[in-house]
């Protein structure tokens, strides 16, 4: 069977087997979910929007006053190095930084001299397939019960597992979050709609978190002269939607065609998100080929 995550992995300066890699059960992470993450994806073995992500890492470092452990060359050749490793072209690159582990167990931040732990691994990158884009996916809608700080990639998810888990006992494949009366994202997905031919995409920020899925799709809308709107989604407005669809690393871009059961727009993929879709692959593929 083909492993989920490849050796090696890549943990505190070491690269080496997943079976051999361990950290201290006071890890901050472990105890507190006091860490941050990133996915990137990768296609045919490059790195996609890695400046991106990167940065995107740095900013939620500094939002939790955590010191990057690591210059960007070295973290850029920690991916390099897992992408090369890794046996397959399309891989999806996991980070997480944490606050280390301290020998006594206090809120407040450890000393300075407590090291952070770096943990990184490659898994393969599997985006919906023909069969489910043709189809789309459902959708429930929930409470937005995060923080006030979801603009931070950090690996304290609970309200996020909570959600995506009460979807998947629904026979969904997302949970929208509202918040306020506005959709604010998904549990793991930014969210677009589409009513009369104009996109709408929430603006970023602090209750959302930034995609660079999200920013790559709002350049391909400004450069194909897609009409665009950024502004909050009023709920009612979401469920009146032609089009609904989420948008990430991972499931790039996706039509929700189902939202609580009811069918959105006439319950199939829209042409809007059909076209979006596709400039996505022309733009991966322009990029790729450049190197
Ligand atoms: N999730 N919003 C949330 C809450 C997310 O967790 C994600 C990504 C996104 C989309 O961001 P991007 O386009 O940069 O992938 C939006 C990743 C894939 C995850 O947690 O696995």
């Amino acid at each position: 069977m083909t492993p989920y995550v490849a050796d090696p992995v890549y943990l505190n300066g070491q690269f080496l087997p997943l079976a051999q890699a361990g950290v201290s059960p006071l890890d901050r992470g472990f105890l507190y979910g006091d860490g941050v993450y990133e996915v990137i994806p990768v296609y045919s073995r490059r790195p996609f929007r890695i400046a991106e992500h990167l940065a995107r890492l740095q900013a939620t470092l500094a939002g939790i006053h955590l010191d990057n452990p690591l210059p960007l060359a070295e973290w850029q050749g920690i991916v390099e190095r897992l992408v090369e490793h890794a046996p397959w072209d399309d891989q999806s690159i996991y980070l997480q930084v944490t606050r280390g582990a301290d020998d006594k167990r206090d809120h407040a931040f450890p000393p300075k001299s407590v090291p952070a732990t770096v943990f990184a691994f490659a898994s393969p990158l599997v985006t919906p397939s023909a069969a489910v884009r043709a189809a789309g996916v459902a959708a429930i809608t929930v409470a937005d019960q995060r923080w006030a700080r979801c603009d931070l990639k950090v690996i304290s998810l609970l309200a996020n597992v909570l959600a995506r888990q009460q979807a998947v006992e629904q026979g969904c494949a997302e949970a929208l979050l509202i918040r306020d009366g506005y959709v604010k994202e998904g549990a793991a997905s930014n969210v677009f709609v589409v009513k009369n031919g104009l996109l709408l995409a929430p603006p970023k920020t602090q209750l959302m978190l930034p995609g660079i899925t999200y920013d790559v799709i709002l350049e391909l809308a400004e450069q194909h002269l897609q009409p665009l709107e950024v502004r909050e989604i009023a709920e009612a407005e979401l469920r009146a939607a032609d089009e609904v669809w989420m948008t990430s690393s991972t499931k790039e871009v996706l039509a929700i065609t189902t939202l609580d059961g009811e069918p959105v727009g006439d319950g199939r993929p829209g042409p809007v998100g059909e076209r979006m879709w596709q400039w996505y692959q022309d733009f991966k593929n322009t990029i790729m080929r450049k190197g």
